[in-house]
């Protein structure tokens, strides 16, 4: 069956200082956790320290966002080929925070997703509704958006080089949490869309739950048949947290 898959999202936080321990403490506690797979992504700028603390082990290294270019004049932008160069195996992409902050439209998301791919990197492709999506009753059809850009680009076989990582936006950063129902019903919805255009695809996918995961509740979240992980945003600061997840998903 699906492994489980425990990503951490840092997000906009760390130092030198915080990330060295955050990394021997996860490290640490793993030992005898064989089963779940686990990630972290952190900034950019901390990847390379985050390398050579994960010392190629069994932890995975992913960047928050990659550029859908290859090279040029693109200020800002960090291409597949310098994450891979830096020992990334996968790439956030779409997460509601570019999304919603950044403007980045659905097309954006799956030029990102084709650009992980081509540098044999496993995209980890957001997607989730506001509330007010949800209010309105159409939590189904955003979602069927999102996924649908990526398909159209990239073809629904190519699902299975990526991960998804259902996110509603409402319960992140929120101490919200969908209850493992709700998640529960769009994970289905989401693989049942993939299992119309392919079986195969909708049954090894993986699809992530994200949204105030902690140590209390990941449990009963990952016990659902179609959540496969987490995407985790605060709670992967803190070593101890972070492990209760990994815990729950082994
Ligand atoms: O990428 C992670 C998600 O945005 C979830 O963040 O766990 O802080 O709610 P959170």
């Amino acid at each position: 069956m699906r492994q489980k898959l425990v990503a951490g999202n840092w997000k906009l936080n760390g130092s030198k200082a915080t990330i060295e321990p955050l990394v021997s403490g996860i490290l640490t506690g793993l030992k005898g956790l064989d089963n779940v797979a686990v990630a972290v992504c952190p900034p950019y700028v901390y990847i390379p320290m985050t390398q050579g603390l994960l010392s190629g082990g069994r932890i995975g290294l992913g960047s928050q966002d990659i550029a859908d270019q290859e090279t040029g004049a693109f200020t800002g932008e960090v291409s597949g080929a310098m994450l891979k160069e830096f020992g990334c195996s996968y790439a956030i992409v779409g997460h509601s925070e570019r999304r919603a902050i950044y403007g980045e439209q659905d097309g954006d998301t799956a030029r990102k997703f084709a650009a992980a791919r081509k540098h044999g990197l496993k995209p980890i492709l957001c997607v989730g509704e506001t509330l007010e999506e949800r209010e309105s009753g159409i939590t189904e059809a955003v979602v069927a958006r999102q996924l649908d850009a990526v398909i159209a680009l990239e073809g629904v076989e190519a699902l299975t080089d990526g991960v998804i990582a259902y996110e509603p936006v409402w319960a992140i950063g929120t101490g919200k949490t969908a209850s493992p129902q709700q998640a529960q019903d769009v994970h289905a919805f989401i693989r049942g869309k993939l299992a119309a255009l392919n079986e195969s695809v909708a049954a090894k996918v993986q699809i992530l739950y994200g949204g105030s995961v902690k140590g209390a509740n990941a449990a009963e979240l990952f016990a659902m048949p179609d959540i496969d992980g987490g995407l985790i945003g605060g709670a992967s600061l803190d070593a101890q947290e972070f492990l209760a997840i990994c815990k729950a998903g082994n």
